[in-house]
């Protein structure tokens, strides 16, 4: 049995922290909203819990957790060192969707970061989260609160389809605001090393540590080489993906097409894309539309794209719910956080992608 507590994202309940917080201290799992996605906590200090957290989301052992701190201050308590850039960059974005590796305390189990002698931190800026390990008064490891290789959870819904009567508590504070994962950047080595692009942008990284390393794998998955612990295949739907690169009017006209050649071989056919594609492709494919054998649902606005990766996965889901045999997916661009919107739509298409010039 999974309980579910509703929460005020702004003002959460104590009476509702408190209970979570105990279910926390005595090893449970509890899973939680962050400004990022939810999470699935457990306390950080206790091996047992964290063997729990890998069998509830099916999830290899291979597969570091990150650990969630109540404020900079713990940072000690976790880390072993702490080189100035990460210093910098903790002192400007948290709390904030960044995520720091940095070597690794001892005390940090081995189960949390797969035997890996670092240790992958960060400060959550949301109310809940932050009141619910203030309250527990120990640090949560928490990876996304989804079954392994599924999307990431902005609401607690998705939590429920994933893991539901496999973990012992959910916190609802409704939908998460920023929708896509922390930036995690390497601070084990100089410079440090951009590992995944997230809500904090590789722009606003440079600004302050302007020799950071940008890693090529978002760039190319062809060319892809995994970060430790991190696979291609993340945040798959069931439907199969693919990621069609490019501009404007090449990108929707190539889609329009294949959607067109796909539904004539049979195929259910999903197209996930930003708004103004959507409408652009509407009169392409109306007839196959409306006769429900291709389903082309947006994500939000290509000229918001805070708005798009907030809605990114929420819309994903949903779009597989209805059942497409394949999915067909166009990005923002790579800018902002367009890049995070990209990482994740070239993970769910497992490499399989589209240059359209
Ligand atoms: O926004 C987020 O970061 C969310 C919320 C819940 O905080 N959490 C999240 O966790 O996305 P997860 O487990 O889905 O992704 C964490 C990634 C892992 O895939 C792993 O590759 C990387 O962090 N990671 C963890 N520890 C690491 C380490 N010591 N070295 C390198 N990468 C590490
Ligand atoms: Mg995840």
């Amino acid at each position: 049995m999974t309980r579910t507590l509703a929460v005020d994202p702004e003002r959460p309940d104590a009476a509702a922290i408190a209970e979570a917080a105990a279910v926390i201290r005595r090893g449970g799992l509890v899973a939680f909203p962050t400004e990022t996605v939810y999470g699935l906590g457990a306390n950080a200090l206790d091996a047992d819990a964290i063997r729990r957290i890998f069998e509830a989301k099916g999830r290899p052992s291979t597969d570091p957790l990150i650990v969630h701190l109540a404020h900079v201050g713990q940072l000690e308590q976790v880390a072993s060192h702490v080189p100035p850039e990460a210093r910098r960059l903790a002192r400007a974005f948290w709390a904030g969707p960044l995520t720091l590796v940095l070597p690794k305390r001892p005390e940090i189990p081995d189960a949390v970061t797969a035997g890996l002698p670092s240790v992958a931190v960060r400060v959550p800026a949301h109310r809940v989260a932050r009141a619910l390990m203030e309250t527990a008064g120990v640090p949560v490891a928490a990876p996304s609160a989804n079954r392994f290789a599924r999307p990431s959870p902005t609401r607690a819904a998705h939590v429920l389809e994933d893991l539901g009567g496999r973990i012992d508590l959910v916190l609802d504070g409704g939908p998460t605001p920023i929708g896509v994962e922390s930036t995690i950047v390497d601070c084990t080595v100089s410079p440090p090393v951009l590992r995944r692009p997230g809500g904090v942008t590789r722009e606003q990284l440079l600004a302050l540590v302007p020799d950071l390393v940008v890693e090529a794998r978002a760039a190319d998955a062809g060319t892809a080489q995994p970060a430790p612990g991190q696979l291609l295949r993340h945040y798959a739907p069931r439907a199969r993906v693919t990621l069609y690169e490019g501009t404007g009017a090449a990108v929707v006209e190539r889609v329009g097409r294949d959607a067109r050649h796909l539904a004539g071989q049979g195929s259910r056919v999903g197209i996930l894309a930003p708004e103004e594609d959507v409408m652009a492709l509407a009169p392409r494919i109306a007839a196959l539309a409306s006769s429900g054998r291709v389903m082309a649902r947006a994500f939000g606005p290509r000229r918001d794209p805070d708005e798009a990766a907030r809605r990114l996965f929420d819309t994903m889901r949903a779009l597989d719910r209805e059942g497409p045999d394949v999915m067909l997916a166009i990005g923002v661009g790579a800018e902002a956080i367009g890049a995070a919107i990209h990482d994740r739509l070239l993970r769910a298409a497992e490499g399989r992608v589209v240059r359209v010039r």
